[in-house]
């Protein structure tokens, strides 16, 4: 591992040559880093590898083609950020229980503990958990996410964050972080990748820091989502490969975690209003917006009653569980709800994701 270099300046030319984000290089960026970021870029090491590295994993981001650019780009990105920015909060529960498995001990948060949230799209974690956690809990988190849109995003926000596939995590030293979180978005990883892509989580854990791994198991309901209206009614399609119980335990088994726990979470999407009705479209109007389902659109383009009444069948029968096998440990719902909860009304719509958690084990252990 090369040793952090004290002045960049040497490398100006070289990182000025490579594009990392829409309109900004790679020197661009790191001096960004330095001046609103200085935690972030305490943590990145710009020499870890070869410049020509840096250069080909660059080149390799901007020719994939992520589901999560603009709509120019043939993405469905804009509409999922419009929905994430303006209700984030419809996603906590799931969002703050995985949260508490990567933290697990809250009096260990200090300034300098750090977590990386390595699929993190525009940041949803990082306002979630700032939004629902007293300051002193909240830990450092850098949001890291290969699409250039999401990243922008994120950093518009005044969010630490950084573009990197989590199968490349270019500048961050062996034992960076406390925590790193995989979540929601693991099945975009393409299966032969998702090993090293695990093995990159284990690096740059801290010996003792914990990884939380999500996503959804083959057969559930929210696979059946995916599978059927996602593919269906957006125009990027979805055909991805999720995962079984075995898979996930094997990703940290096989790349050296301990304490290793595979279990079921409740991850609802909750929405609040005044009315019932209010929480019945809005909830329904935030999963259209999320998910992009553009081709459910009426002929005119014009979303009406017609298309709430089509979307809440379609939701019922993609999204109803059987009671007896969801997770017992939180309060929930198994099929789309809309009940009164104190003085306001509370639309819900159910989903079970599947977790593993796992730990780098302490130093001492590590050396036998
Ligand atoms: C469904 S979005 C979720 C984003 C965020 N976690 C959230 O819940 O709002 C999935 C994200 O995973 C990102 N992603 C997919 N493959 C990735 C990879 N190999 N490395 C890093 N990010 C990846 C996508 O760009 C996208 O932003």
């Amino acid at each position: 591992m090369s040793q952090k270099p004290d002045n960049l300046e040497s490398m100006r030319d070289e990182f000025s040559r490579i594009a990392v984000l829409p309109g900004m290089n790679a020197w661009e960026y790191l001096t960004m880093c330095r001046e609103r970021h200085p935690a972030l870029y305490r943590r990145l090491n710009p020499a870890r590898v070869p410049v020509e590295h840096v250069a080909r994993l660059y080149e390799g981001v901007a020719e994939l083609a992520t589901h999560f650019e603009g709509k120019l780009e043939s993405g469905r990105g804009d509409s999922y950020r419009k929905a994430q920015n303006d209700n984030y909060l419809i996603r906590a529960v799931g969002f703050l229980r995985i949260f508490d498995l990567a933290v697990p001990d809250r009096a260990a948060v200090s300034a300098d503990f750090a977590v990386l949230d390595s699929l993190g799209g525009n940041g949803t974690l990082t306002r979630i958990v700032r939004d629902s956690l007293p300051a002193a809990q909240v830990p450092y988190i850098i949001t890291s996410d290969v699409s250039g849109r999401m990243i922008e995003s994120a950093l518009a926000q005044g969010l630490p964050a950084i573009r990197q596939p989590l199968q490349d995590l270019v500048w961050f030293d062996d034992c960076t972080f406390d925590a790193v979180i995989v979540a929601y978005g693991t099945h975009h990883i393409p299966p032969e990748e998702r090993a090293r892509a695990m093995a990159e989580a284990y690096r740059v854990l801290k010996p003792g820091g914990h990884v939380v791994l999500q996503d959804f198991e083959i057969g559930c309901p929210t696979t059946d989502w995916y599978d059927k209206v996602l593919d269906r009614y957006t125009l990027t399609g979805h055909k991805y490969e999720y995962f079984t119980r075995q898979q996930f335990e094997d990703l940290l088994d096989g790349n050296s975690f301990e304490d290793i726990n595979v279990l079921d979470v409740y991850d609802p999407f909750i929405l609040y209003a005044d009315d019932p009705k209010k929480a019945r479209l809005g909830l329904l109007e935030y999963i259209f917006t999320l998910f992009a389902l553009e081709k459910l659109l009426p002929g005119g383009g014009v979303p009406d009653e017609r298309l709430w009444d089509e979307l809440e069948a379609i939701v019922r029968e993609t999204s109803t569980f059987d009671p007896a096998r969801m997770p017992a440990d939180a309060p929930h719902v198994s099929e789309f709800t809309v009940a009164r909860d104190g003085d306001r009304y509370r639309a819900e719509i159910p989903r079970v994701c599947l977790v593993a958690t796992g730990r780098r084990p302490p130093v001492d252990a590590a050396r036998g």
